[in-house]
C-alpha cells in the first residue's frame, strides 16, 4: 500500500509537471523559484518567426526549443507583460538575411516592435502588421519597404494605438504609394496624407526616403506630434506653404521640426512665431533664402537652431534672439548673413555650440563672445574677421575643446597659452590654419590634441610643442610658416601621433631616427624643407604609414628596399628633387596600395623594374575602405577633424606644379619618374596599370618601343615620353586614349605615321618635334608616299593598325580642309540630334576609330565626304571605297 502510494504519488508528480509544462505556470528547473510567463502558441509563433531569419551574428541564441530555453519573456530581445505574460516588446537588430515572416501576427498583444536596422532580403507582405491592434512603437528603420508600401500603408491605419513611426531609409518612394501621382511621365512622390490621420501619433521619422513635394494638410490634425522628422528626402516645396499646411493643432504641440537635407525652397516665413512649443528647429542644407523674420526670437522655449547650408542673407542683430534665454546650438554656417551685435550685447542665451563658418562676423573680433562661459564648440572660420585675438578670448576656453578660427585674416601674436585653463579633455583642438598670426612659435596647453596653424606667419623652433602631453597629441600641422631648426627629441613621445605636417618650413638636419617611436603614423609631410641625409631604417617601424612625402629637401643615399617590405599601406610616395641614387629596388613593387608614386628628379638609375605590373591600385578603381585618413575613421575620438582634414600634396600635374588637397588626391592615380637617369626599355607590363591617369618617363635615358598595348589605359590624362631614345612606330592603339589631354614625345627616334584620332590630332605639333622621322598631323600634311597611288589595303593583318586606315588618313587631310563645314553640320546636328547621330554611328560603326561624342563623328562625316568627292574626280573614282576598313575589319 505504501510502496503503491509512493509510486502514485510520483505519478501524480510526474503528470503536474507535464501540466505545468503546458501551461507554462511551472518553476524554473535552475533556479526552482521562477514562474515561466512564455505563452507557448506565442513561443512557437517566435520560434517560427525564427526560422526564417538568417542570425549570422548569433543574436538569437538564447532563441531556441530546448527545455532549459522554454522561458521566451528572457530571450534576447523580449519582453514579456507581467500580469498578461504575453509578448509586449520585441526588438531585434544586427539580423543578416532572411526574410519577415507572417509569424508575428500572433504576437497579439505586442506594444513595440522594433527591427530597425536588419537586413531582411524580401519584404512581400506587411498585411499581418494590422493585426497588432495594441502596437504603439514601429520601427523598420533600414528595411527596405518600397515593394511592401500599400500594403505597409493600410496596416498603419488600423493601429489605432500607434503613437511612434519610425521608418528611416525604408526606401518609400511613392512610385508604389498610393498617394503617388503623375506629373511629366515621372513618379512624385508625395508624403501620404493618410498618415495625417494617425491621430495619436507622438513621433514621426521619416527621414533618408525619397519623398518629394510638402508636407500634407492632414498633419495640421496631428494633435500630439510632437517630433516630426523629415531629413534627407527629396521635399521641394516651399517653406511658407509647408509652415501653412502644417498650422492646425500641430502648431501648439510641436517641439521638433527637423527638414535638413532636402531642396525646401523660398523664404522664413514671420508664421514661424506660432510655432511656440518648438525646441528643437532644424532646416539646414536646404535651398532656403531672404532674410530671417525677427519672429524667430519669440520661440522662448527653443534650443537648438540650425539653419545651416542655405541662402539667408541680411544683417543678424540682436533683435532676433529678444527671448531666446534657452538656446543651447546656434548653428548659421555657410549662409551669407552679415552679423552684427553691439560690442556691449549681452546675450539672454549661454551657448553651448556656435557654427558661424563663412558667414560675415568681421571685421573685428566679435566681443560678445566674452559673455559666453559654457562653449564647448566654437566655429567661426571664414568670417572675414581681421583683428587680432583679444586676450579675454582664452578665457573662454575652459569650457572649449574645439575651436576654430581658421581662414580669417587674423593678425598679431599669441600670448603663451600654456597657463591657460583648457577642459579636462582628451580632444581640445585648436584651429589657427590661414592667418596671419606671426612671432615665435606659441607655448600649448598640455591636454592639446589638435593643432593646425598651418599657412601662418610663425617662426623659430617647432620645440615649443614639447610641454604638450605627448600621449595624447595626434594632429599636428604647422606647415607653410617660417619655422626652422630641427626636429625635437620630444617627437619621440607622440605615441599616438596619427598625422604630421611640418611641409614648407626652413627645418633642418636629418629626419632623427626616433621618427619609428611614432608607431601610428599615418601621414608624414616633409616637402619643401631643407632636410638632408638618408631616410633613415627606423621609419619602416611606421607601418600604418599612408602618406610620404619628402620632396624638394636634400635626402641622399639609395631608395631602400625597406620601404616595400615595411611600409605597405604606402598609398602616397613621393621623393621628387632629392639627390636619391642607386636602382629603382624591386621591392617597390610591393607597395599594392600606392596610388601615387613620384620618384623623379632624383638621380636615379637602371631600369624601370617589370614588376611595376604589381603596383595593383593602379589598376583597380577607387577602392573606398583603403585610405582611411580621408575616411573618418581612424582617428579616434576626434570626429571633429576626421574625415575634414585630407593631406597636403603639391602635385606635378600636366607639366605644372599643383595644391592638391581635401580629398582630391585620392582620385589621382599617378607614376612619375623623369628627370632621373633610368636606361632600358618602358616595361610592356606598365600598360595593365589600367587605371593611370598620368604618367610620366621624361628626361631619361629610355631606350624601344612604346608598348604596343597602351591604348589599354583608357584613363590616361597626361602622358609624357619626352627627351628619352624611344623608337619605332607610334602604336595605333594610342588612338583609344580618349581622355588624353597633355601629350608629349618629343625628342626621342620615333618613326612612321602619327596614329589617328580626334584626341591625338588635337595636339600642338610641338608634342612630337624633335622625331625626325615622325610624319602626318599636327606635324606634317602629309606622309612621304602619300601621293603613290596605294594598293587596296585588303590584307587586313597589318601589324600597325593606322596602315589599315591610310586612306581614311586622306580623307580625315581633306576633311580638315573642309573644316569650315563643320560648324554648319554642328548647328544641323543640334536641330536634328537622333538622326545625324544614329546615321553618323551607323556609317562608322565598324571603323576602328574611337567615336566618343556626336561632333567628332560628325568631324569625321564631313572628313569622308571630302573623301568621297576626291575619290570620286580622280581617276579611278571608286567611290565606296571609303568603306573598305570597315568591311576588312
Ligand atoms: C498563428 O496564428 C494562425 C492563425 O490564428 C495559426 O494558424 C498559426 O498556427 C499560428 N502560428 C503559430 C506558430 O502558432
Ligand atoms: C516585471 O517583472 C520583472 C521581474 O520580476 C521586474 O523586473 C519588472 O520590473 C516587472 N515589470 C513591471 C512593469 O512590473
Ligand atoms: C533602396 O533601393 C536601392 C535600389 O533599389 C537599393 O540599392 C538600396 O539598398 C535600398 N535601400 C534599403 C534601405 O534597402
Ligand atoms: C499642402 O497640402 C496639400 C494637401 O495635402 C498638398 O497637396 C500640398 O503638396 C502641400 N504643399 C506643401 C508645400 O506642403
Ligand atoms: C498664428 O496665431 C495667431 C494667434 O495665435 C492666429 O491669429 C493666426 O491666424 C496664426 N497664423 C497662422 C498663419 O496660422
Ligand atoms: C546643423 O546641420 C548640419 C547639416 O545638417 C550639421 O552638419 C551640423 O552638425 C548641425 N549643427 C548642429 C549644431 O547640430
Ligand atoms: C580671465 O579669467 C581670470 C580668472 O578667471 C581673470 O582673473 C582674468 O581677469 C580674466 N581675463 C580677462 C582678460 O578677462
Ligand atoms: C589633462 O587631462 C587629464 C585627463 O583628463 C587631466 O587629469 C589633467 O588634469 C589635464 N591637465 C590639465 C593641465 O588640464
Ligand atoms: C609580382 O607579383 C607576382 C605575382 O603575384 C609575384 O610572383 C612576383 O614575385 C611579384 N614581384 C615582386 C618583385 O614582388
Amino acid at each position: 500500500m505504501m510502496i503503491l502510494g509512493g509510486r502514485s504519488l510520483q505519478l501524480v508528480y510526474a503528470l503536474l509537471i507535464l501540466l505545468h509544462m503546458q501551461t507554462s505556470v511551472g518553476f524554473d528547473s535552475t533556479t526552482g523559484d521562477y514562474e515561466i510567463r512564455c505563452i507557448e502558441s506565442e513561443r512557437q509563433a517566435l520560434l517560427a518567426f525564427k526560422q526564417s531569419l538568417v542570425d549570422e551574428y548569433g543574436t538569437l541564441s538564447t532563441w531556441g526549443s530546448e527545455e532549459e530555453k522554454k522561458e521566451c519573456c528572457k530571450w534576447e530581445g523580449v519582453q514579456c507583460s507581467n500580469t498578461t505574460r504575453h509578448v509586449t516588446v520585441l526588438e531585434l537588430s544586427l539580423l543578416r538575411g532572411g526574410s519577415l515572416s507572417n509569424q508575428l501576427a500572433n504576437l497579439t498583444s505586442l506594444q513595440h516592435l522594433s527591427l530597425g536596422y536588419n537586413n531582411f532580403n524580401s519584404v512581400k507582405n506587411l498585411e499581418w502588421l494590422s493585426c497588432l491592434s495594441y502596437l504603439q512603437f514601429l520601427d523598420m528603420s533600414g528595411i527596405d519597404l518600397s515593394r511592401v508600401t500599400n500594403s505597409l500603408q493600410q496596416a498603419i491605419n488600423k493601429l489605432p494605438s500607434l503613437t511612434h513611426l519610425v521608418l528611416r531609409s525604408t526606401n518609400l518612394t511613392a512610385s508604389t504609394f498610393q498617394s503617388s501621382l503623375k506629373f511629366n511621365n515621372s513618379p512624385v512622390s508625395l508624403i501620404p496624407e493618410n498618415l495625417g490621420h494617425i491621430t495619436n501619433l507622438e513621433f514621426l521619422d521619416l527621414s533618408y526616403n525619397q519623398f518629394e513635394g510638402g508636407i500634407p494638410k492632414s498633419f495640421g490634425n496631428l494633435c500630439k506630434l510632437t517630433h516630426l522628422v523629415l531629413s534627407n528626402n527629396k521635399l521641394d516645396g516651399m517653406l511658407p506653404e509647408i509652415m501653412g499646411n502644417i498650422s492646425g493643432c500641430l502648431q501648439v504641440s510641436l517641439g521638433s521640426l527637423i527638414l535638413d537635407g532636402n531642396k525646401i525652397k523660398g523664404p522664413f516665413p514671420d508664421m514661424i512665431k506660432n510655432f511656440s512649443s518648438l525646441v528643437e528647429l532644424t532646416l539646414s542644407n536646404n535651398q532656403l533664402s531672404g532674410t530671417l523674420p525677427k519672429s524667430i526670437g519669440l520661440l522662448s522655449k527653443l534650443g537648438s537652431l540650425n539653419i545651416s547650408s542655405n541662402s539667408f542673407n541680411g544683417v543678424i542683430t540682436e533683435a532676433y534672439f529678444l527671448t531666446l534665454s534657452k538656446l543651447r546650438f546656434l548653428d548659421m554656417s555657410f549662409n551669407p548673413l552679415n552679423i552684427n551685435f553691439s560690442r556691449d550685447w549681452i546675450p539672454p542665451f549661454q551657448l553651448n555650440y556656435l557654427g558661424l563658418q563663412s558667414c560675415k562676423l568681421g571685421p573685428k573680433f566679435p566681443s560678445w563672445l566674452k559673455t559666453q562661459r559654457e562653449l564647448s564648440i566654437l566655429d567661426i572660420s571664414r568670417n572675414e574677421i581681421s583683428d587680432s585675438i583679444p586676450e579675454w578670448f582664452w578665457n573662454l576656453t575652459s569650457t572649449a575643446f574645439q575651436i576654430d578660427l581658421s581662414s580669417n585674416q587674423i593678425h598679431g601674436v599669441l600670448p603663451n597659452l600654456s597657463t591657460t585653463k583648457f577642459p579636462d579633455s582628451f580632444s581640445l583642438g585648436i584651429d589657427l590654419s590661414k592667418n596671419r598670426l606671426e612671432g615665435l612659435f606659441p607655448v600649448f596647453p598640455t591636454n592639446v590634441t589638435y593643432i593646425n596653424l598651418s599657412e601662418n606667419r610663425f617662426s623659430g623652433s617647432i620645440s615649443s610643442l614639447c610641454t604638450i602631453n605627448a600621449e595624447i597629441l595626434q594632429f599636428v600641422d604647422v606647415s607653410s610658416n617660417q619655422l626652422s631648426g630641427e626636429l625635437p627629441d620630444c617627437m619621440a613621445r607622440w605615441t599616438s601621433l596619427v598625422i604630421l605636417n611640418l611641409a614648407n618650413n626652413h627645418l633642418l638636419g636629418k629626419i632623427p631616427s626616433f621618427i619609428g617611436s611614432l608607431s601610428l603614423l599615418g601621414s608624414l609631410g616633409l616637402q619643401n624643407n631643407s632636410l638632408s641625409g638618408e631616410i633613415p631604417w627606423s621609419l619602416g617601424n611606421c607601418s600604418a604609414l599612408q602618406f610620404l612625402d619628402l620632396s624638394y629637401n636634400s635626402f641622399s643615399g639609395i631608395i631602400p628596399t625597406w620601404i616595400g617590405e615595411r611600409l605597405s599601406s604606402l598609398a602616397f610616395l613621393l621623393l621628387r628633387s632629392n639627390n636619391f641614387s642607386g636602382d629603382i629596388p624591386l621591392q617597390l613593387c610591393w607597395l599594392t596600395n600606392i596610388i601615387l608614386l613620384d620618384l623623379s628628379n632624383n638621380n636615379l638609375y637602371g631600369s624601370i623594374p617589370r614588376c611595376i605590373q604589381n603596383l595593383t591600385a593602379l589598376a583597380q578603381k577607387e577602392s573606398s575602405t583603403r585610405y582611411y585618413l580621408f575616411n573618418n575613421s581612424n582617428i579616434v575620438g576626434t570626429a571633429w577633424y576626421s574625415g575634414t582634414y585630407a593631406d597636403k600634396a603639391s602635385v606635378m600635374w600636366k607639366g605644372m606644379e599643383r595644391d592638391y588637397g581635401n580629398g582630391n588626391l585620392k582620385n589621382l592615380r599617378i607614376v612619375d619618374l623623369s628627370g632621373n637617369k633610368l636606361t632600358g626599355e618602358i616595361p610592356v607590363q606598365i600598360s595593365v596599370l589600367l587605371e593611370l591617369v598620368q604618367l610620366n618617363l621624361s628626361r631619361n635615358q629610355l631606350t624601344g618601343r612604346i608598348p604596343s598595348d597602351i591604348g589599354q589605359m583608357r584613363q590616361l590624362e597626361s602622358l609624357d615620353l619626352s627627351q628619352n631614345q624611344l623608337s619605332g612606330h607610334l602604336p595605333g592603339s594610342m588612338s583609344q586614349l580618349n581622355f588624353l589631354s597633355t601629350l608629349n614625345l618629343s625628342y626621342n627616334n620615333f618613326s612612321g605615321r602619327i596614329p589617328l584620332s580626334t584626341q591625338i590630332q588635337s595636339f600642338n605639333a610641338s608634342a612630337f618635334v624633335g622625331n625626325p622621322s615622325l610624319c602626318g598631323l599636327p606635324l606634317t600634311p602629309t606622309c612621304a608616299g602619300d601621293e603613290k597611288p596605294k594598293s587596296k589595303p585588303t590584307d587586313s593583318g597589318g601589324k600597325d593598325n593606322q596602315e589599315d586606315r591610310s586612306e581614311f588618313w586622306k580623307s580625315f587631310t581633306l576633311g580638315m580642309e573642309l573644316g569650315a563645314a563643320i560648324g554648319f553640320v554642328g548647328v544641323l546636328a543640334v536641330k536634328l540630334d537622333h538622326p545625324w547621330k544614329h546615321l553618323c554611328f551607323l556609317l562608322f560603326n565598324n571603323v576602328r576609330v574611337r567615336l566618343s561624342n556626336l561632333k567628332d563623328c560628325l568631324y569625321l562625316l564631313v572628313a569622308a565626304v571630302g573623301f568621297v568627292v576626291r575619290e570620286h574626280v580622280s581617276r579611278w573614282g571608286r567611290k565606296l571605297k571609303l568603306f573598305e576598313p570597315s568591311v576588312s575589319s
